[in-house]
């Protein structure tokens, strides 16, 4: 198949795309390579996928030296109008996966419009070349964060998800119900994926297991927020890569909200079995050996205890994550020294 991948710089993206490839996929990657966090590393995973920095410039095709034709690249805006349907036109994508989006719970308090942008307009955008080029199927990142302060656990897409206590959250929430009135409209296959809290090679520099071991490693003090008091559904990036795959050729006969529209479904990836922060942070000191130093906080605005998903859905579907987090932070702190190391 041919799939536009966007956010292909990205944590998730990048894995998508090496995923992908391997499967023998036609990838076209797009990413605006922002700077909310070292766009080094963005650089870097598209290295590996064979993209040379300094090949890469706004709104040009580039090939892959590892991969040729099989991975291409471009710089776009996903909320520029007048490129973004050129890529479209150039391509005929089966599937457009789309991960790029203003990411971060905290940062959206503080800069709301780069949600709006990336996240509204860049999807509406998206939305109208899905449709005027008539790309048959749309698989998108949603969120746990869409379950705001909701108590009952574990968390289930039949949960009511008004309340939103983020503007990520918010625009993830809107994504989907974009998604839905795209899918009934104009008959579009939407599957929104609420992924929770993932973490693995390759990661995101603003997220905790990233910020703990970059603390721990340089025996600086690690912030743990509402006094440790927090657990997450931690998800190893293999378990929610290997699931968006398992949709690209299904077409499950499942559908969830209840919602009359069969086009329209919306899932949770989660490992299914929460972990208190602070056996985190123990697992994360017993892979560097070394002990942290912690500063105790209160919970941060926008901000929610606990995150648990309910993963009986896809369970019944036959997809199941399988990586614990003994495994997983094990496998990210082996590529957070070699990474480190090499590039310093
Ligand atoms: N990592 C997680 O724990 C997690 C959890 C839930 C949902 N998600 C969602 O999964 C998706 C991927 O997350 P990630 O962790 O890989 O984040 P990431 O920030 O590493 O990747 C997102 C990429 O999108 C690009 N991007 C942002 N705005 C863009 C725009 N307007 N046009 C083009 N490119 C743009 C960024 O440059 C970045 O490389 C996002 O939609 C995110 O909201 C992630």
């Amino acid at each position: 198949m041919k799939i536009l991948v966007t956010g292909a710089a990205g944590f998730i993206g990048y894995h998508l795309c090496e995923k992908l490839i391997s499967l023998g996929h036609e990838v076209v990657g797009l990413d605006n390579i922002n700077d909310y966090y070292d766009v080094d590393l963005k650089y870097a995973r598209l290295n590996e996928l064979g993209i040379i920095r300094d090949s890469i410039s706004f709104n040009n095709l580039v090939d892959s030296t590892i991969h040729g034709l099989q991975m291409q690249f471009v710089q776009m805006n996903l909320q520029d109008e007048m490129e973004l349907p050129k890529i479209f036109a150039d391509h005929k994508f089966d599937i457009v996966c789309n991960l790029a989006a203003q990411a971060g719970v905290r940062y959206s308090i503080e800069k709301p419009m780069k949600y709006v942008e990336s996240n509204i307009v860049g999807f509406v955008n998206l939305l109208e070349c899905i449709r005027n080029f008539k790309v048959k199927k749309l698989i998108y990142a949603s969120s746990s964060s869409v379950y705001g302060m909701n108590v009952k656990v574990p968390f289930s897409t039949d949960d009511n998800v008004d309340h939103p206590i983020s503007m990520y959250a918010a625009t993830k929430k809107s994504n989907e119900l974009m998604a839905h009135t795209y899918s009934h409209l104009f008959g579009i296959e939407t599957i929104g994926l609420r992924f929770f809290t993932v973490y693995g090679p390759w990661g995101r520099p603003d997220m905790a297991i990233y910020l703990f071991a970059d603390a721990i490693s340089k025996g600086n003090p690690i912030k743990v927020f509402n006094n440790g008091k927090m657990s997450r559904d931690f998800t190893y990036i293999d378990d929610i890569v290997n699931g968006i795959q398992f949709f690209l050729a299904k077409t499950p006969n499942e559908n969830s909200l209840n919602s009359s529209n069969v086009n329209y479904k919306i899932f949770n990836i989660g490992n299914g079995n929460p972990q208190s922060l602070t056996d985190f942070i123990s697992a994360i000191e017993f892979n560097f050996s070394l002990k942290s130093k912690k500063d105790f906080l209160s919970i941060q605005d926008g901000d929610v205890p606990h995150t648990w998903a309910d993963i009986s859905q896809l369970e019944g579907l036959g997809y199941n994550s399988t990586t614990g987090i003994t495994e997983g932070i094990q496998k990210f702190a082996a590529w957070y020294k070699r990474y480190h190391h090499e590039n310093n």
